[in-house]
C-alpha cells in the first residue's frame, strides 16, 4: 500500500474505520468520509502515526458527492472502499414512512456508493484502481426489508461496473460481511438473545470483527487480487455457504 492513495467512506467508524487503519498503517495516504466530524477527528487522533484525512460530508447529498469528486480531481486514487451504509430510523408510521424508509434506504446503501463510485471513477488510477463496496449477508439471503434489497443491488451494480472498469484495469468488487460486532450498526458489545442466535448461525461460533472485514478489503486492495474482479465475497464465519 506504500504511497497509495484510499478514499474510505463512513471511515469514522466501525468496519470504516478498521479498513482506514489497515490501509494507513500499510503506507497508505487515507481519506475518510463521514457526516459527523467528531468520530472522523477521533480515528485521526488515535492514530498520529498514520496518514488520516478527515472529510465531512453527507454522501446521500449530490452537492457534497460533487464536491469530493471536485476534491481529487488531478489526484490518483488506487483504492475507493464504499462502506458508509446502514439502516435508517426514526421514520414516521403508515404508508408514508414506508415509502420515506425504502427511498432513504435505497439512498444510503446503493445510491452513495452509486454516485460516490462516479464522482471519483476519473481519479481512479488506470491500470490497477480498486473499488470495493460493503454489501451485507442480508443482500444475499434477505434481511431488513429494503436494507436486503439495497444491498443486493449493489452486486449488479458492481457487475456492471467491473465490466466497464476492465478495459481500463481497474477491479470492482463487493465484500459481503455477515454479523459485525463493535459498529455502530450492531450497538452491543456483549452478548444478547440476537448475538446468540446471529452466533450460532456461524461455522466458527463468533462474531465477526471489523478487522475480520479489513483483512478482506486490504486483499482486494493489494497486488495479489489484480486479477479478480466482478465478485461478491461473503466474509460470514460461515454463516451463509458458497455465496
Ligand atoms: N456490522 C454489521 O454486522 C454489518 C453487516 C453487514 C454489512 N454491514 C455494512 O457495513 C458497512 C459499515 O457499517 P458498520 O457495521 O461499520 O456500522 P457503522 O459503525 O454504523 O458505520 C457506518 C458508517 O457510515 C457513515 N455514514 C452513514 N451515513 C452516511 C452518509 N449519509 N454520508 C456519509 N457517511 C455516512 C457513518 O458515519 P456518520 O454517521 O458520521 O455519517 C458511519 O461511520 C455498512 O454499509 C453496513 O451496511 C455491516
Amino acid at each position: 500500500m506504500d504511497r497509495r492513495t484510499a478514499v474510505v467512506t463512513g471511515g469514522g467508524t466501525g468496519i470504516g474505520r478498521a479498513v482506514a487503519e489497515r490501509l494507513a498503517a500499510e503506507g497508505a495516504q487515507v481519506h475518510i468520509v463521514g457526516r459527523r466530524a467528531q468520530p472522523l477527528a477521533r480515528v485521526v487522533e488515535e492514530n498520529p502515526d498514520l496518514a488520516i484525512h478527515p472529510h465531512v460530508a453527507d454522501l446521500t447529498d449530490t452537492t457534497d458527492v460533487r464536491r469530493l469528486g471536485e476534491l481529487f480531481a488531478g489526484v490518483t486514487v488506487d483504492v475507493l472502499v464504499n462502506n458508509a451504509g446502514g439502516t435508517v430510523k426514526d421514520v414516521a408510521p403508515g404508508l408514508t414512512g414506508k415509502f420515506e424508509d425504502f427511498r432513504r434506504t435505497v439512498e444510503l446503501n446503493l445510491l452513495t456508493t452509486m454516485n460516490v463510485t462516479e464522482a471519483l471513477w476519473p481519479a481512479l488510477r488506470r491500470p490497477g484502481g480498486r473499488v470495493v463496496g460493503i454489501g451485507s449477508i442480508a443482500g444475499q439471503r434477505g434481511g431488513g426489508d429494503a436494507y436486503g434489497a439495497a444491498k443486493a443491488g449493489l452486486t449488479g451494480w458492481a457487475f456492471d461496473l467491473a465490466k466497464v472498469g476492465g478495459r481500463d484495469g481497474i477491479t470492482v468488487n463487493v465484500v459481503s460481511p455477515g454479523y459485525v460486532q463493535d459498529t455502530e450498526f450492531f450497538n452491543e458489545t456483549g452478548r444478547s438473545a440476537r448475538h446468540d442466535i446471529l452466533v450460532a448461525q456461524t461455522l466458527l461460533g463468533r462474531s465477526g470483527r471489523p478487522a475480520d472485514i479489513a483483512g478482506v478489503v486490504r486483499f482486494l486492495a493489494s497486488e495479489d487480487a489484480s486479477w479478480l474482479t466482478g465478485q461478491v465475497i461473503g466474509v460470514n464465519g460461515g454463516a451463509l455457504l458458497g455465496r
